[in-house]
């Protein structure tokens, strides 16, 4: 039998691939207009990178990572998300120095080791942007202010906003114990896996997806009551910029994330699209975060964006690949040489042309050049090797023009074909 994909990682074909073109190139050119610059880090980081930044009873570092010992016996882990190896990037290379407000986007696989389903893969594909260095409720909304640009210019509507706070090391700790000690009354009726965690993260109980918690946690004590008064203004203006950059939102006060370095702002985009992979970019403010992985006392706001998400959206308005301009079809061994040559001179000028490789007659040549949509067909034959000169068809309007094959890359050129 033969090999097939890792389960949950899966292939992007010709077809496909023209749409994640036009979502990357979109993203490129939304976050270039806002000052972005892209930053690549590796695959695989070291193990401890992750348990440190995204905590270790978080979903992702108890079960999903892909954590492997290299031939040196250090554990490696393939990064799960992007905001911990940027931030690690950015204190091993001290982009500070260079500037006081970095503003960095990434795009490239991300891991986890997830039940797979509709929107939801073992490898999948983040867009993320960081802004370190700017505590100003102002960034929140210019972030949030490019990713709803973003969302405009790639095509998508059908997605909200959902803020949250989740206040800091200030307020939070006393809010999880009051959380705790509602919990605590209503153990019976939670799943196994919150019983388990609403010591630990009892934040991830509100989260929860099973009917019992969404019961029990109805009046469950909410985050944005408890917020020190430092944390309440600074959501207060995170509403108020976004109103006056006419930003739509609503309040999601049960919102927890699935990460531990998150303070104050949080966010999700989700849409009603995608079943229950229903968040197509989330994120928020992780103040401390920088400092606690070793570097400068910074703060930070990002989110990431799932490609695979945007591409299921995009569904029907698929972007096609590009049709070729020309196609050569030849009768004769002779008339193949000359196409071939013809047709690397054309490409050289920026000309998409495809020609026959498979010694097929006339007729399946060109069953082939309507089947690719080419836009003009030029048949070369020994009377055309002869005179120097072809017809170049239109395959629109079946028009012929007589071109000449000395001058075939200029007649596109003059053309703009
Ligand atoms: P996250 O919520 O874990 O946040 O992931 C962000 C987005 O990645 C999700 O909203 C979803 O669209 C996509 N995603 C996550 N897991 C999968 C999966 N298994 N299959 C397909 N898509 C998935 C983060 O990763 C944070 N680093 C975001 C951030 C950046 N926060 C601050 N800066």
């Amino acid at each position: 039998m033969s090999v097939t994909a890792i389960k949950g990682m899966n292939d992007v074909l010709p077809g496909e691939v023209e749409t994640w073109q036009f979502l990357e190139k979109s993203a490129r050119e939304v976050f270039g207009f806002h000052g972005f610059s892209e930053i690549r880090t590796p695959i695989a980081e070291k193990t401890e990178l992750f348990c440190r930044s995204i905590g270790e009873t978080t979903d992702i570092v108890e079960k999903e990572m892909y954590t492997f010992s290299d031939k040196s016996e250090n554990s490696l882990t393939l990064r799960p998300e992007g905001t911990a190896p940027v931030m690690r990037a950015f204190i091993q290379n001290r982009l500070h120095t260079l500037d006081p407000v970095s503003k960095l986007y990434y795009m490239g696989p991300m891991f986890r080791y997830e039940r797979p389903q509709k929107g939801r893969y073992r490898q999948f594909h983040q867009i993320g942007v960081e802004v370190i260095g700017v505590e100003d409720a102002r960034i929140d909304a210019q972030v949030l202010a490019m990713l709803h640009q973003y969302f405009n210019h790639i095509g998508i509507t059908a997605v909200s906003l959902q803020i949250n706070s989740l206040g800091c090391p200030e307020c939070r700790p006393g809010y999880r114990q009051q959380l705790i000690a509602y919990l605590e009354s209503r153990l019976d009726v939670l799943c196994a896996d919150c019983q388990r965690r609403y010591q630990t993260n009892p934040l991830r109980v509100l989260d929860c997806k099973a009917k019992g918690c969404q019961e029990a946690t109805v009046d469950a004590p909410s985050v944005i009551e408890h917020l020190c008064s430092p944390c309440n203004d600074h959501f207060a203006q995170v509403k108020e910029y976004l109103q006056a950059l006419q930003i739509p939102f609503t309040v999601n006060s049960r919102m927890v994330r699935g990460l531990d370095y998150y303070v104050r702002t949080t966010f999700e985009l989700v849409t009603d699209q995608l079943g229950s992979q229903n968040a197509v970019a989330a994120g928020g403010r992780y103040d401390g975060l920088v400092e606690s992985l070793g570097g400068p006392a910074l703060p930070g706001i990002g989110f990431a964006i799932g490609l695979e998400r945007l591409v299921l959206m995009k569904g029907e308005q698929r972007i096609t690949p590009p049709e070729p301009q020309l196609f050569i079809a030849t009768i004769g061994a002779e008339a193949v040489e000359r196409a071939f040559v013809l047709m690397s001179q054309l490409q050289l000028a920026g000309v998409r042309v495809e020609m026959d490789y498979l010694g097929k007659s006339l007729k399946a040549q060109m069953r082939r050049a309507n089947k690719l949509k080419a836009a003009f067909t030029l048949v070369l034959g020994e009377e055309e090797l002869e005179s120097g000169e072809a017809q170049l068809k239109n395959m629109s309007d079946s028009s012929q023009s007589l071109v000449s094959l000395g001058s075939l890359v200029e007649s596109f050129a003059e053309k703009n074909l």
